[in-house]
């Protein structure tokens, strides 16, 4: 029978020989039952969105990738933090991955503000063409020094107006209260057509709007669809007036702290969950925007050239508002970007 009793009849080294033996083999199933690395990953909107399937896939493929070492779990829906407190959160590493929409970032740098300028891309194509050029690239590391990592960008759409009356020229939106996220550029966009812009998070949207604190807000289809804004909205513009998509962000400190293999197998992961949730942002489009004209709860008004000509014509302006702050050479890079 083997015994662990090292007490008798052995030399001093022996004695160390045998003693770790003992450790590392002990230390070897501490390793094999070790608990995997918990990755969390915190969004805001509903599951059934590009940016609820890509945080899904990202968890499958990165589990399957490293099966044992690291655990990935999403908290959608505001559930762990929201548009308030998730960059906050994640600078403290209680949380590994956001993925905030652009225009959530004006805290930490100015330059990102350039994709909330109203009129400013012509459709989703352009919106890609300049993410995908060296000036949309080098913004992903333009909040590097505050500790935020942009690993990539995640498309959601274009955004449409949504109120309670019809909105068919920009004075419809006169003295009547737009939710908006915390953004100036958004601010300014509504205040130039004498609308009121009022900050507010996501999750508190539906409530606002239900009980008609305020009367409007902007997002894409699919947000519109999957938070049930269109209940209680009777009239939706499609204005296709500005980008709502989203930087998937991490911490320095997390993501430097990564063995780098691993880095490597979980950046290959989300760029593929990336790929996977920008299919599906693109086939979103039409399918939500038909739920909602099949629901009946919801009028389209489709704007004719002149209706829209009148609403580039009021919001531009705000583009100059921020010319200095954001670059002129970045908005002429992103115009450049609709050819
Ligand atoms: C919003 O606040 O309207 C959006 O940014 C929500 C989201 O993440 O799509």
């Amino acid at each position: 029978m083997t015994t662990l009793n090292t007490s008798t009849k052995l030399s001093p080294l022996k004695k160390l020989v045998k003693i770790s033996a003992i450790a590392a083999l002990f230390g070897a199933s501490l390793t094999a039952f070790a608990a995997p690395v918990e990755i969390k990953f915190s969004h805001v909107v509903a599951e059934n969105t590009p940016k609820g399937q890509m945080a899904l896939k990202f968890k499958e493929l990165v589990e399957q990738r490293l099966p044992g070492e690291y655990q990935v779990n999403v908290f959608p829906n505001s559930q762990l933090f929201g548009d308030n407190n998730e960059l906050s959160a994640l600078l403290l590493n209680d949380v590994q991955f956001v993925a905030p929409s652009l225009s959530k970032f004006e805290r930490y740098t100015k330059k990102l503000q350039i994709f909330d300028l109203p009129f400013l891309f012509q459709d989703m194509d352009a919106v890609n063409r300049f993410q995908q050029s060296d000036a949309g690239q080098k913004l992903l590391n333009s909040m590097k020094r505050k500790g935020l990592i942009g690993l990539g960008y995640l498309h959601n759409g274009m955004k449409q107006f949504s109120a309670s009356s019809p909105l068919v020229n920009p004075e419809d939106a006169k003295g009547k209260k737009f939710r908006i996220m915390a953004s100036d550029v958004l601010a300014a966009q509504f205040q130039a057509i004498d609308a009121i812009p009022v900050k507010k998070p996501f999750s508190e949207v539906f409530t606002l709007l239900q009980t008609r604190a305020i009367d409007g807000q902007e997002n894409t289809w699919s947000n519109i669809y999957s938070k049930k804004f269109y209940e209680v909205q009777s009239n939706i513009t499609e204005s296709n007036h500005g980008v709502l998509d989203y930087m998937v962000v991490t911490s320095n400190e997390f993501w430097k702290g990564l063995p780098g293999d691993k880095r490597k197998v979980i950046k290959a992961s989300l760029d593929e969950a990336v790929a996977y949730g920008n299919e599906i942002a693109a086939a979103k489009v039409n399918k939500d925007k038909q739920a909602i004209i099949d629901s009946k709860r919801s009028e389209i008004t489709y704007l004719n050239a002149s209706q829209r000509a009148a609403w580039v014509a009021s919001m531009k302006p705000v583009w100059a508002q921020f010319e200095e702050k954001i670059g002129k050479d970045l908005i002429d890079a992103a115009v450049a970007s609709n050819q």
